[in-house]
């Protein structure tokens, strides 16, 4: 516990042992769960943290009053990491009354599953607390349709969930960062996992926050901010910046006897004399940040895989489940591949394509083995029109 501004609290839990958060996000100096106790004539409980830590939480908030006491729970953002203790709450005391967005308060009856008090917070209601006063903002999508800030003008205080935070343990506010450099590593590392699909909603969410001047930032994970807001506000946005570059065009594909590269290449030429921006990459012998890189900026791919087994090999696999089916979306796609005798790969990848929300040109080239010069003719008007097809839909890119 520790008393932060006035009358508010830091009450949430350290999890210094964390190292995977959320199935697959590296969190190597483990987290928190910030949640904050606000004492006007009334209380306030601002966000709760993940159910294994109820206890500490509890036995936070009882140094500071009786749980009995609490009126009223703001939920910001419902995921269970911050929702989790709400269950616990609600049990010693049935009389507090949750807010939350609208979505917020549905979620929270499909995770409690249980009747309780709430109030779905419209944007820029307010919650009378007597001697502090909480502002309901509607944030969303960051980085679920719940989220929402809260702020509080007393304190000029802005309690923003997930926003602006990171996965760091060992301090409470950025004034005691123990370690700067992994602070900032584990800061943009949590943007990317968190928020790299939601750009338009981070960069609302920064001029929300820049609008509010806030002298104090509660995030729900890593140190509370006091004297790097602007900073780290900067950060977000422009980690928010749009990647993609209109026009450019990458190529990926495996090749076991070089067949399926020589489409790849007959493609790419095609493509290039169109006035494509085209890279190649044989996906075995390229790291996976330089294709991760290549994903996130191209506009248009190609997919060309052999056949297995009946299906593409994995490290085509791997390259497709580096796509985001929300901000790559309306991308543009083309698959390819050698084959001998079924040929699944180029089916599988389409529908896996059609699957991301990717526009498929075409259907795919399939080719028999070793592609004849004729085949690799053809492929190369074929990169000319993919390219084409690309450069008109640039426009529709978000
Ligand atoms: Fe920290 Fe989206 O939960």
């Amino acid at each position: 516990m520790k008393q932060l501004s006035g009358n508010l609290y830091y009450v949430g839990a350290e999890n210094p042992d964390l190292r995977i958060f959320d199935i697959i996000i590296p969190a190597d100096c483990g987290t928190t769960y910030n949640a904050y106790l606000l004492r006007g004539k009334k209380t306030a409980l601002i966000e709760t943290v993940q159910d294994s830590f109820s206890e500490k939480l509890l036995e936070n908030i009882r140094e500071i009053c009786d749980i009995s006491e609490i009126d009223y729970v703001i939920c910001n953002h419902t995921e269970p990491d911050h929702s989790g203790a709400l269950a616990e709450i609600l049990k010693v005391n049935p009389d507090v009354t949750v807010y939350g967005s609208f979505a917020a308060i549905k979620n929270l009856k499909n995770i409690l599953n249980t009747e309780f008090k709430s109030v779905a917070a419209r944007n820029k209601t307010s919650l009378d607390l007597g001697g502090y006063t909480l502002e309901f903002i509607s944030a969303p999508n960051l980085h679920w349709p719940d989220s929402m800030f809260t702020y509080c003008p007393e304190l000029k205080t802005v309690f923003t969930c997930d926003f602006l935070g990171a996965h760091y343990c060992g301090c409470v506010t950025d004034e005691d960062i123990p370690d700067e450099n992994a602070y900032e590593r584990e800061l943009e590392k949590y943007n990317k996992y968190i928020f790299g699909p939601f750009g338009e909603a981070v960069k609302n969410g920064a001029e929300i926050l820049r609008g509010l001047c806030p002298e104090m930032v509660c995030p729900s994970h890593g140190p509370v901010l006091k004297k790097g807001i602007n900073k780290v506000i900067d950060r977000y946005d422009k980690w928010a910046d749009p990647a993609v570059k209109p026009g450019k065009i990458s190529v990926f594909y495996v090749s076991a006897y070089g067949y399926t590269k020589a489409m790849a290449e007959a493609l790419a030429r095609g493509a290039e004399k169109a006035g494509a921006d085209v890279s190649v990459y044989n996906i075995i012998e390229t790291p996976a940040d330089v294709l991760e890189e290549a994903v996130n900026t191209s506009s248009g791919y190609m997919f060309g895989s052999p056949t297995l087994n009946r299906d593409a090999l994995p490290p085509v696999w791997n390259v497709m489940n580096m796509i985001s089916a929300v901000s790559c979306r309306g991308r543009n796609a083309f698959i390819f591949g050698s084959y001998g005798w079924s040929g699944e790969a180029c089916g599988n990848l389409a529908a896996r394509a059609e699957g991301l929300g990717l526009k498929v040109f075409d259907e795919p080239a399939k080719i028999c083995f070793k592609p004849s010069e004729e085949d690799l003719a053809a492929l190369e008007k074929t990169g000319g029109e993919f390219a084409a097809a690309v450069g008109f839909a640039t426009a529709d890119i978000s």
